[in-house]
């Protein structure tokens, strides 16, 4: 077991982003990824044990029933990278699996580096495996991993847990055909989606009775707060999930419970509020099996196998590279 760490160079500015998000006209809104400083880490790592969540317990699931399966089809040898690795939890079963074929070199790449400690602390048992975790954004780790490449090494690309599914549709199949460019024919990508559901299982699952959503949503707030100095007042805002029927998502926002203002000293920005305006946050788009091997091709990979779970409409695709 060998880990070790390519160190932040993630090229982002917070303060900018802030400011353009919340100082537009129209709908503000703020970039998803910044829900997962260390906090919102944290509080997701909740959110996906909480029972109307199910999701991240239905990617496991398939993950862990499959495993042998899905390493029999993937062309070896291959080195794996995983694009948001979370907590590594669900890999786990696909990496035993790899390590007992041969000797696999696992590249997670995430934004937040504490997940990414929280990731190889969680695998570096496994025998055979040698982690080296990169702190980048998705293309950007993506595309040095394929630097690294060895002569007729295949890539294995994990995007699990759904987050294809925050992207729209249109930007779904331009991320993946980025990705798609960065491989070779023949390597693959395994596809976490999460299936459409009934409103009520959506409202739930986004917008859960203890308030962990609500607390993961409004931590974004809070970190504008901690780095920014801004002087938002939680109590002031509230968590919204409202189901988008024609966009077939849902989507979080923060609402405003009266007319405000707020500064945030370090995004040089003051921002004013009506009673009832929103941010949004994120956006969770729900997918049909069909459109999801639809949505490969355009971005030239083609279907091989589905995999779905049978308590929560979920499904493992594994794309290939054409
Ligand atoms: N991206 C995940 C999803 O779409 C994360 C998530 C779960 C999330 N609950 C959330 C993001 C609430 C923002 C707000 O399911």
């Amino acid at each position: 077991m060998l880990v070790h760490a390519i160190p932040g160079n993630v090229n982002y500015d917070f303060a900018a982003d802030v400011r353009d998000g919340l100082t537009r006209r129209g709908q503000k809104e703020l970039p998803s990824k910044y829900l997962y400083d260390d906090v919102g880490s944290a509080l997701f790592e909740v959110i996906s044990h909480l029972p109307e969540y199910g999701l991240t317990r239905a990617d496991e699931r398939l993950l862990r029933r499959n495993a042998h399966e899905i390493v029999d089809r993937v062309a070896g040898p291959a080195a794996v990278v995983e694009l948001g690795a979370g907590s590594g939890r669900k890999t786990r079963w696909l990496l035993e699996a790899f390590c007992r074929r041969q000797q696999t070199s696992y590249y997670p790449v995430e934004i937040s580096r504490s997940a990414l400690v929280m990731c190889e602390r969680e695998l570096s048992d496994i025998d055979a495996i040698s982690i080296v975790g990169f702190e980048r954004e998705y293309l950007d780790g993506l595309l040095e991993v394929a630097a690294y490449r060895k002569p007729g090494q295949h890539l294995f690309v994990l995007f699990l847990g759904s987050t294809i599914g925050n992207f729209d549709r249109v930007a779904g199949v331009k991320f993946l055909s980025q990705v798609r460019n960065i491989l070779q024919p023949e390597d693959s990508l395994l596809l976490g989606t999460d299936l459409e559901k009934s409103r009520s299982d959506l409202l739930r699952a986004y917008d859960d009775e203890l308030g962990v959503t609500a607390a993961f949503n409004l931590n974004l707030l809070a970190r504008i707060n901690r780095e920014l100095g801004a002087d938002f007042h939680l109590p002031h805002f509230k968590h919204v999930a409202k189901i988008n029927e024609e966009a077939r998502s849902v989507e979080m926002h923060l609402r405003s419970k009266r007319h405000q203002v707020v500064s945030i000293p370090q995004a040089e920005s003051v921002v004013e509020f009506e009673d009832g305006e929103t941010i949004w946050t994120e956006s969770s788009h729900k997918y049909s099996l069909n459109e999801i091997c639809d949505t490969a091709r355009q971005a030239g990979f083609r279907c091989q196998v589905q995999w779905v779970d049978e308590q929560w409409p979920f499904a493992e695709n594994l794309l290939v590279a054409e």
